[in-house]
């Protein structure tokens, strides 16, 4: 046992944009670890409330949606991560602007963190875990040996949301976004429940300016000679 928990984690938590999906799916991939991609399984209980015209404001049904959510994922080496809801898949209508938005309203509401708590603690299997969130090192992965903030500039960011969209032939606006990315930070920093700040012991990154590739390779040296639990 490691530190109370069964194999080695990585948390790498950060705001909306800094880059971390990417990283953590790349990390993921590279060192042969399973991952946990917190932020769908709020977009999960979001998703299923709008179809079901549940209120983002009622956190018991939210929470019951959360403890009942039937949810799968597969991770691909190519395509990343791939999730199902109820058997169905829902990869497009996950990453939606507005299932981002309504998952941070969620998200605030601490019956619906507790419902995913041990759900989250699950995917820690052997060999490893690379945990993507908002509260991985602080919250869900406390004992985790490895612990990443990554960041970038709000402006970087929305650019990055800005881009990801146009690629897709998605409708984009630069500002909106801005804006929007401005109120999700103030909402997901400002909460009562688990915030997002770093933890203590986070290595903090800060990917503005930084490729992919730059960000990755910083991210593997971290691991490979990072703090090894006694
Ligand atoms: O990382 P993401 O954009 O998929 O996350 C969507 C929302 O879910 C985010 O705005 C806040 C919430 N979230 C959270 O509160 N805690 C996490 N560990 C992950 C996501």
């Amino acid at each position: 046992m490691l530190g109370g928990m069964v194999a080695p984690v990585l948390t790498i938590d950060g705001p909306a944009g800094s880059g971390k999906g990417t990283i953590s799916a790349l990390a993921a991939e590279k060192l042969g670890w399973h991952l946990l991609d917190s932020g769908a399984l709020y977009r999960l209980v979001a998703l299923a409330a709008l179809r079901h015209a549940v209120s983002l404001d009622h956190e018991q049904a939210l929470a019951r949606i959360a403890v009942n959510l039937d949810a799968r994922f597969a991770l691909h080496p190519v395509k990343g991560l791939s999730v199902w809801l109820n058997g169905l898949p829902v990869d497009e209508a996950l990453r939606e602007e507005r299932t981002g938005e309504a998952a941070s309203k969620v998200a605030t509401w601490p019956l619906v963190r507790d419902a995913l708590l041990q759900r989250q603690r699950a995917f820690c299997q052997v060999p490893g875990l690379v945990a993507d969130g908002r509260d991985m090192g602080t919250v869900v992965f406390p004992q985790a040996h490895y612990k990443i903030f990554l960041t970038a500039s709000q402006e970087e960011r929305a650019n990055r949301r800005y881009k990801q969209l146009k690629e897709k032939g998605l409708d984009a606006n630069l500002q909106t976004l801005l804006e929007d990315l401005q109120a999700r930070d103030a909402r997901d920093a400002n909460r009562a429940v688990a915030p997002l700040k770093p933890a203590d012991d986070a290595l903090v990154i800060d990917s503005t300016g930084k490729g992919i590739d730059e960000v990755l390779a910083q991210v593997l040296d971290y691991v490979a000679q990072g703090v090894h639990p006694s």
